[in-house]
């Protein structure tokens, strides 16, 4: 979609629907609301006076206009003003493409001064991020989508006239933030026979070229001179070859230690010969959703000139089972010389994590930070609605949860003390990839962690939050791009 910030009073836009956010106990004889109220003959008066039109989230009222500005004004109910921040305005964008789409408009206008008690950047910010994510489809797959009565929301013009400089630099940066999260959800959409790492690395490729990132690709001959075996004892079973990515961008001084982002890309999770049991495993071609977001949030970084080093990291790969599969009880190597036991082949994530975090340790790095669908046992612990959050450095894990909250995708930590690493204890080899089911996302955890080194790191557990039912107005069923904004807010706060 097309996604602007307009500097001009709403009631002058010419516009088939113009999105006005209301506040519970807004007063319909003052600001913005009076003003339209004049052009629309009394109407919103008597929105509010018929009980209508209460501000309460939910509220909608649809008036009708004249042809020299908007033609229809959408009244959005926001709830209470002092409980409005950046993700109430991300859901009354979201919601203000819903209902264009519902009256079939293909264009849509959204009124950014409604909004008065957030920053005014970090309202066009989140009107953009919310107006750009609700437009994202995943079509490319259907013929004809004879189900989907609603039209596809094609332009969104953010308008308001009482911050320009601030509304037009924040536009620019959630719109960025939207198109790095919608490319995450097109990669994490795509079925497996689609999206495998080879076409990962191309997308990769593609999406360097386009915005100016450097981008190099290991194939598995390559990966083998390196040693990466941990990521190559994952792939063994695939006929599909594995791909390990890397992405940088140079906005700092050379030189500069970087901020390593790592994503697990593992495009079909059948669980090797351990394998999963056939029903929801459908699902499993989603374990690419952190090297997705990975890739999502690099395009918006690069987009943005972000003044820091940033290196993105993907392993990627299959894990099938076949004849030349890795076996429960094998012993494999790692690029960081461990030799691990593999107990499970289900627990493969960490696996192709490991040799990626090795990687990125050696480019020392003034902070690591990996994503990945990683244990079924986040879910048990938070649900759907925080991604889990670990490390070795509690600065790091703050800030983490802190460009949680900007961002709207939130992290909530949990403990990695040593206690948990003697789970991983081998009598064959240095350690093995499985700690039992107690703590299942902390053994996780603490086996990437015999793999950073030296490094600030910390690792969030998306396997509640990077899909799912998409209830949020911004949101679809499905991929939801989780934690792309989180880690360009991340990369954001560290850029200065
Ligand atoms: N990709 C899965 C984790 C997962 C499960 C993500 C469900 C989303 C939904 C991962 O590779 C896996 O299979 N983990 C195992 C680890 C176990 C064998 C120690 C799990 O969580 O069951
Ligand atoms: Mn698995
Ligand atoms: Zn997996």
């Amino acid at each position: 979609m097309r996604l602007r910030y307009v500097d001009a009073d709403p009631r002058s836009v010419v516009t088939p629907m113009l999105a006005v956010g209301v506040t519970e106990g807004a007063d319909p004889a003052s600001g913005l609301l009076a003003d339209l109220d004049a052009t629309l003959a009394g109407a919103v008066r008597r929105a509010f006076a018929a009980g209508d039109m209460r501000g309460k989230s939910g509220d909608e009222t649809v008036l009708y206009g004249a042809e020299d500005g908007p033609a229809r004004v959408v009244l959005l109910g926001m709830g209470k003003a002092d409980k409005v921040d950046a993700e109430g305005v991300r859901r009354f964008a979201g919601r203000a493409v819903r209902t264009a789409e519902r009256l079939r408009l293909d264009a849509v206008a959204i009124a950014l001064d409604s909004v008065d008690d957030l920053a005014r950047e970090a309202v066009a910010q989140a009107a953009a991020e919310g107006a750009g994510l609700a437009a994202w489809r995943f079509s490319e797959l259907k013929a004809e989508d004879a189900d989907d009565p609603t039209v596809a929301v094609r332009s969104a013009d953010l308008v308001g006239s009482a911050d320009p400089d601030g509304y037009s630099r924040g536009s620019l940066v959630g719109a960025a933030i939207a198109r790095g999260a919608n490319l995450a959800r097109t990669l994490q959409a795509r079925p497996g026979n689609v999206a495998t790492p080879t076409h990962l690395a191309d997308e990769a490729v593609r999406m360097a070229g386009s915005v100016g990132l450097e981008a190099t690709v290991l194939d598995e001959e390559r990966m083998r001179a390196e040693g990466m075996l941990a990521l190559l004892s994952v792939s063994r079973g695939s006929e599909e070859e594995a791909r390990f990515i890397i992405l940088e961008h140079r906005g700092g001084a050379e030189g500069d230690a970087p901020l390593v982002l790592v994503g697990k890309g593992l495009t079909f999770d059948a669980g090797g010969i351990s394998l999963k049991p056939a029903s929801g495993m459908e699902e499993m071609k989603y374990d690419m959703s952190g090297g997705a977001a990975v890739i999502g949030a690099m395009q918006a970084i690069g987009e943005l000139g972000l003044r820091v080093n940033v290196v993105g990291l993907v392993p990627s790969s299959e894990n099938l089972p076949d004849g030349r599969a890795t076996k429960p009880g094998d012993v494999i190597g790692s690029l960081a010389g461990k030799t691990i036991e593999v107990i499970n082949t289900d627990a493969e994530g960490r696996l192709i994590l490991a040799d990626a975090l090795t990687w990125g340790s050696r480019l020392n790095p003034a902070a690591m930070v990996d994503c990945a669908t990683l244990t079924g046992s986040v879910v048990i612990a938070l649900g759907h609605h925080a991604a889990a959050v670990l490390g070795n450095d509690e600065e790091l894990v703050a800030e983490l949860r802190a460009a949680g909250e900007v961002s709207g995708e939130r992290c909530w930590q949990l403990p990695l003390w040593d206690e948990y690493s003697k789970q991983l204890d081998s009598p064959t080899a240095d350690l093995q990839n499985v700690g039992g089911r107690p703590g299942g996302s902390i053994t996780a955890a603490a086996f990437l962690k015999e793999f950073v080194g030296e490094s600030k790191w910390a690792h969030l557990d998306i396997a509640g939050t990077a899909w799912g039912e998409g209830k949020l107005p911004y949101q679809r069923k499905g991929a939801l791009g989780f934690p792309t904004r989180l880690l360009v807010e991340w990369v954001r706060s560290r850029a200065g």
